[in-house]
């Protein structure tokens, strides 16, 4: 056969399609959320995400040891409070157990990365990312307490904060209090573009954080749109976000492209509990290749443009690149 142009040419063996690789990860990119409850001696593992658990603040140390063993230097904290209440005050407490984690984590390892994500859904009594009125979360008025959260978090010792909550102007008033406190140097990663997902399911169940009524619809956002994730990661921009966060991750690759194309900033993706879960259960019935789906899931991530990638299985990820399986 007379033909020049034979892509196989370079699928030949291992070492060319190494070199030729169009995707090259780095395990400093990588993320790993942690739940940290209130309480001692706790170490107990999130029945919907098997392999993943809470641990109180005095057992976190021996995971975040283990964590930077695998080559995992970033972390980001949720908080699971004992006590809610309407306004999420302990989202803000001083002595809060999101911020007692940060202050034991930087004071054993000031090395490590520490991301606070700014949100009420734990704290709050009913559930919901903000102060409600009625049955609707008033926008404004949350904003007032997503500054504070933000500020509580980086007093204990968070290096980067990262809100969550979709309220529409919360990454410039979260600026606005951490400048005017002396916090310019701060960076903020903001979920720009979070959609209403019902693959949040097991991370509502391992944070308790579940809506006691209604959904989050009227602020996450309609998994239809894409031009609007645009609007969403702009307007972050314009308010001063260091890096923008597609969530969830796996069924949103387009979505990351786009920004990755059009955002001038770092690309951050989420890839979520139900995407852990999902692939845990199948894993477990023998349904699929365990460590084959996480590295092709990952690598998925990665070509669709994440500069930095958050997963329950960033120890797993770290370990295949350091086998040279991906990377
Ligand atoms: C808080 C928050 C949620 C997640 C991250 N931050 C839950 C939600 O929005 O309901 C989900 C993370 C995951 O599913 O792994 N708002």
């Amino acid at each position: 056969m007379d033909m020049k142009i034979r892509p196989r040419r370079l699928r030949t063996g291992a070492h060319l399609r190494k070199m030729v690789r169009e995707t090259r990860m780095d395990k400093s990119s990588l993320i790993y959320p942690m739940f940290i409850k209130e309480g001692t001696g706790i170490e107990e593992e999130i029945p919907t995400m098997p392999g993943q658990y809470r641990y109180s603040v005095d057992r976190m140390p021996f995971a975040l040891e283990k964590l930077m063993n695998a080559g995992v230097g970033s972390v980001m904290f949720f908080g699971i409070p004992e006590h809610k209440d309407t306004c999420g005050s302990g989202a803000y407490a001083e002595d809060g157990i999101v911020q007692k984690a940060f202050r034991e984590a930087k004071q054993q390892f000031p090395e490590l990365y520490c991301i606070g994500d700014v949100c009420m859904c734990e704290y709050t009594s009913h559930g919901h990312c903000g102060i409600l009125k009625g049955e609707y979360v008033n926008n404004d008025k949350t904003l007032d307490y997503l500054a504070r959260i933000a500020l509580s978090q980086v007093q204990a010792g968070a290096d980067m904060v990262a809100p969550s909550d979709m309220m529409d102007g919360r990454v410039g008033a979260i600026r606005n209090l951490l400048d005017v406190n002396g916090y310019q140097e701060t960076p903020i990663m903001s979920y720009a573009v979070k959609y209403a997902s019902a693959f949040y399911g097991p991370f509502r169940d391992a944070a308790g954080s579940a809506p006691a009524f209604g959904d989050r619809k009227s602020y996450q956002m309609d998994y239809h749109n894409s031009r609007e994730a645009m609007k969403e990661a702009l307007l972050d921009v314009e308010e001063g976000a260091d890096i923008i966060m597609v969530k969830p991750a796996m069924t949103y690759l387009d979505i990351i492209a786009g920004v990755k194309e059009r955002i001038q900033l770092p690309t951050a993706a989420y890839s979520v509990s139900g995407e852990y879960a999902m692939i845990k259960a199948a894993a477990s019935l023998g349904y699929v290749d365990e460590a084959a789906i996480i590295c092709e899931t990952a690598v998925s991530a990665y070509r669709a443009g994440v500069d930095l990638y958050l997963t329950y299985f960033a120890p797993e990820i770290a370990g295949f690149m350091d086998e040279g399986r991906i990377g």
